[in-house]
């Protein structure tokens, strides 16, 4: 049985003030039974989550980790000084960050190992565009996403990842995937790893996948409910303690 997760992605928003009083309202109320929580802030905020979350059942993590481990990177935040900040997490190939940044497949992939180096449970998103939906190269978008990760991971190291299926449509829009439409990706990006290789089913049964884009209270519990859906990348409901708790609780 694998473990229900639910992250929070703050994205850009916060401050030392509305941070405490959100950080402070999840700590409050009682862990959910079923499900670990975990929030990913902004950098400068890592140490206030250190500090308000130690020792909770909470964790947190960044959203972005540089590909490279030290140098010349003007900009850079590299996964060792996420580590030291108590970071269990980190986001790796959001669309955000593919579409406005420019993140490679291969980015994606090296980031993933920077992360898996330090300690660091990446969690790999992956997702396709209306465009790439509509034209029906869904499983090929996210098949070949998955794959550049899977392809630098050894088996041991994909034990250590979390993926996440976001269609870049239902991000920030209020359009949910429908359950039966997140599930069918799941089922299908579980099946790819299986297929990857010999020896690959058993990790494949345990990889936690999350499903992220437009989650709400109101639509969290049929989503978890599906076979293939291990939590929840929360981006805009992650902001109201109330509202990710309900989630968390769904
Ligand atoms: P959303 O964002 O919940 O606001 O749609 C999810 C995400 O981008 O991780």
């Amino acid at each position: 049985m694998r473990q229900k997760l639910v992250i929070g992605n703050w994205k850009l928003h916060g401050s030392l003030a509305a941070n405490a009083a959100l950080l402070d309202g999840i700590k409050a109320a009682p862990a959910p039974a079923r499900a670990r929580l975990a929030v990913c802030a902004p950098f400068p905020y890592l140490a206030q989550c250190q500090a308000v979350l130690s020792g909770t059942t909470i964790g947190w993590g960044a959203q972005d980790v540089s590909a490279e481990t030290r140098g010349a990177f003007t900009g850079e935040v590299a996964a060792p000084m996420l580590a030291e900040f108590g970071c269990a997490y980190v986001l790796v190939g959001h669309s955000e960050r593919r579409s406005y940044h420019g993140e490679t497949d291969a980015i994606v992939a090296a980031k993933t190992l920077r992360a898996l180096e330090s300690g660091l449970t990446p969690v790999v998103c992956v997702g396709e565009t209306l465009a790439q939906r509509e034209a029906g190269e869904t499983e090929a978008v996210v098949g070949r996403q998955l794959a550049a990760v899977l392809d630098a991971l050894s088996i041991e190291q994909l034990g250590r990842i979390v993926l996440a299926y976001e269609p870049v449509w239902a991000i920030g829009t209020g359009k949910t995937a429908t359950s039966e439409q997140a599930q069918a990706v799941h089922a299908y990006l579980r099946k790819q790893v299986v297929a990857h290789g010999e020896g690959f089913a058993d990790v494949a049964a345990r990889l936690q996948i999350l499903y992220g884009g437009s989650v709400k209270p109101d639509n969290a519990a049929e989503l978890f409910s599906m076979s293939d859906i291990d939590g929840g990348l929360i981006g805009g409901a992650s902001l109201k303690a109330e509202d990710f708790l309900a989630i968390g609780n769904a």
